[in-house]
């Protein structure tokens, strides 16, 4: 999979990917993460990118030329599965929609700022677009490290253990049910029985009660779903 990111602060990006499960996807090549800084693309002698919006009301306005050059510029090279906007204003991000976009070839994520971007570059390009949760961020990039991290994870051989995404909570609509290592007791505090019973199949019927009572108390919509 190649992911393009297209941002006003690409510095933003650089940590979370050079780090554990998504750094060690890319040093495998099983993705390829480019980063595209924004005001390369500017206008004029100060790079402009961004201007007041129509209509009047505080904050700035990503323009549509530097944005649309860069992207022009990037689908001469590249066909898109799909051309993501990260904004607090659409559908909240899913493991559905991981799932889907971990299928994917090439993904082009952009990335939002201050008011967000001209209208017209999200009628023109974009094909998608995400929200990370019902909460406003100062810029898309840290919602598309997000978005990167639920996906990448999810491409065949990014895992060690290849079932532990399947097991996920979400996965099938759950919470996870709790885990427990060594040791066995800690001040008085012990594991459940059954999880040292060896017994696989009480311990699988035990997990699924488990992930049932814990989505019950904390996430009763998920069950309504
Ligand atoms: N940009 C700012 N807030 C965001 C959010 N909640 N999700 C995605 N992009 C954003």
């Amino acid at each position: 999979m190649h992911i393009d990111i297209i941002s006003v602060s690409p510095d933003l990006l650089k940590s979370p990917f050079e780090h554990s499960i998504i750094k060690r996807a890319q040093d495998k090549d099983l993705v390829t993460i480019e980063l595209h800084d924004l005001r390369e693309f500017g206008i004029g002698n100060y790079r402009q990118i961004d201007d007041y919006q129509f209509g009047g009301g505080a904050g700035m306005v990503l323009m549509i030329e530097p944005i649309s050059n860069c992207i022009e510029k990037l689908m001469q090279k590249r066909n898109y599965d799909e051309i993501i906007y990260m904004t607090p204003d659409a559908k909240t991000l899913t493991q559905v929609t991981a799932n889907k976009l971990s299928l994917a070839k090439n993904l082009l994520i952009l990335t939002g700022h201050y008011k967000g971007v001209d209208q017209r570059i999200r009628d023109k390009y974009i094909t998608k677009e995400i929200s990370i949760g019902d909460y406003v961020l100062t810029g898309g990039e840290l919602a598309a490290a997000v978005l990167c991290d639920a996906i990448v994870r999810l491409i065949p051989g990014v895992l060690g253990d290849e079932t532990s995404a399947l097991t996920d909570s979400f996965q099938d609509n759950l919470l996870s049910p709790p885990v427990y290592t060594r040791p066995a007791e800690y001040m008085g505090m012990k594991v459940p029985e059954v999880l040292l019973s060896g017994n696989f199949p009480k311990i699988e019927e035990w997990r699924t009660e488990q992930a049932y009572k814990r989505t019950k108390e904390i996430r009763p919509d998920l069950l309504n779903d």
